[in-house]
């Protein structure tokens, strides 16, 4: 009688434990983490935890530790306030892999703006590609280099304050301000208005790459332009994704391409995010119906030749004065749009191989 329960309790857990996170089935060095983790009463989904400076370290300390065939993540350049910028690097090994192969590279990063949603949705995609055995493919003919928390000290700010914040902390104790991360690129700095109100949430800093963050995500784009398929940088309050430029209202050249990938995942997104046709896509400059100077998509484009380079906002709040432009999301749907915003960003992996694909049928 024991012994019969025992398996059914076994056999109920494992058909449950293939479920967990979203996932149809669980890799093994997931699943030893999730058992270990478990076991020490801690949650088993990163989408469950509420996401501080906290989550980030320990989640990525747990992977490193269990998965470190998989991922390997760098910590080499620091924040004002002492925290750490992660760079997380993803990929499989691929059988039979050739000495000189490189792999396409993937760059997301998140927190730019100091948001916290799109810090807990990179998390997301961390486990989604760490976890799910259905999503190999996808680490195997891509290295993904995820910025999880690109603005920590921001993040940590707004999360505690009732102000909305978007900056970084650069000197918030001495003379209360911080920097526009959003703005501080050394790509068309100095095309907009000067703005020296340093109590301005748009606050571009005093010279361009002033800040710790600026150079970081530079640092990684440089690293990895020669092979960068796509670079998405994560930012909050909106639903829809947006091509060059910000800071100005001129297109180039392989715009076409660019437009019909953005065309592709907004199409992916609002397929799965239960039916609701709001994911929009546009270019930055259209969507803010003004010039962003200073933007990190710009710099990958102009300075490091990365055409497809997308601005990708997600989960609007309905009570923020920019969104006139975007539908107010129905509440309760963060799980569906976490799994929408996701098919999106393997809707780009997707573009990526058949664009391969394509180019050896042709040879
Ligand atoms: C955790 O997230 C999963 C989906 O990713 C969900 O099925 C589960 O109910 C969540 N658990 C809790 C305790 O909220
Ligand atoms: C960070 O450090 C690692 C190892 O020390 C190195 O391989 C990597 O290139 C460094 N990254 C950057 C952005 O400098
Ligand atoms: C920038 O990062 C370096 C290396 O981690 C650190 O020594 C320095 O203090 C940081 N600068 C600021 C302004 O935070
Ligand atoms: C993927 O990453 C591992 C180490 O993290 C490396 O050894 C391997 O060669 C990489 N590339 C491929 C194509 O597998
Ligand atoms: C993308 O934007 C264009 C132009 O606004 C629009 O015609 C198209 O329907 C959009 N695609 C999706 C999938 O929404
Ligand atoms: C940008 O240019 C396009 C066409 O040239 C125009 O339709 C659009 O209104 C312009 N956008 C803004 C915000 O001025």
């Amino acid at each position: 009688m024991y012994f019969i329960q025992t398996i059914i309790l076994t056999v109920f857990l494992e058909v449950t434990k293939g479920e967990v996170c979203g996932c149809k089935s669980i890799r093994p060095c997931y699943k030893r983490m999730l058992d270990k983790l478990l076991l020490d009463d801690e949650d088993a989904c990163v989408e469950n935890v509420s996401v501080g400076v906290n989550t980030v370290t320990i989640f990525l300390k747990a992977i490193k530790s269990y998965c470190s065939n998989t991922v390997k993540v760098y910590e080499n350049l620091t924040t004002t306030e002492n925290r750490n910028l992660y760079e997380v690097v993803i990929n499989g090994t691929k059988p039979n892999v050739k000495e000189d192969e490189t792999l396409p590279v993937i760059v997301l990063d998140a927190g730019q703006d100091a948001g916290t949603e799109t810090v807990a949705f990179a998390l997301y995609v961390i486990e989604q590609l760490l976890a799910c055995a259905e999503n190999r493919d996808m680490i195997r003919n891509v290295r993904w280099v995820i910025l999880p928390s690109s603005n920590p000290d921001g993040t940590e700010y707004s999360r505690n304050e009732m102000e909305t914040w978007r900056k970084n902390c650069n000197n918030i104790n001495t003379k209360s301000y911080g920097v526009d991360v959003t703005r501080n690129f050394d790509e068309s700095w100095n095309n907009c208005p000067a703005n020296k109100n340093i109590f301005s949430q748009k606050y571009p800093g005093r010279v361009p790459n002033s800040e710790n963050e600026t150079i970081f995500i530079m640092e990684v784009l440089n690293k990895y332009k020669s092979d960068i398929k796509t670079y998405v940088s994560l930012r909050r309050d909106g639903h829809g994704i947006f091509y060059p430029y910000a800071s100005k209202n001129i297109t180039f050249s392989s715009i076409e391409k660019v437009k019909k990938r953005a065309g592709d995942v907004a199409a992916k997104v609002n397929q799965r995010a239960g039916g609701l046709q709001w994911f929009v896509n546009d270019s930055i400059f259209n969507m803010n119906r003004e010039a962003h100077c200073g933007h990190s998509v710009d710099y990958a484009i102009n300075k490091l030749n990365i055409p497809f380079s997308f601005e990708m906002r997600i989960f609007s709040k309905t009570d923020d004065e920019i969104l006139s432009n975007f539908q107010s999301l129905p509440k309760g749907h963060e799980v569906t749009l976490r799994a929408g915003y996701f098919s999106g960003i393997r809707e780009i992996y997707n573009s990526i191989m058949n664009e391969r694909k394509q180019k050896k049928q042709a040879k």
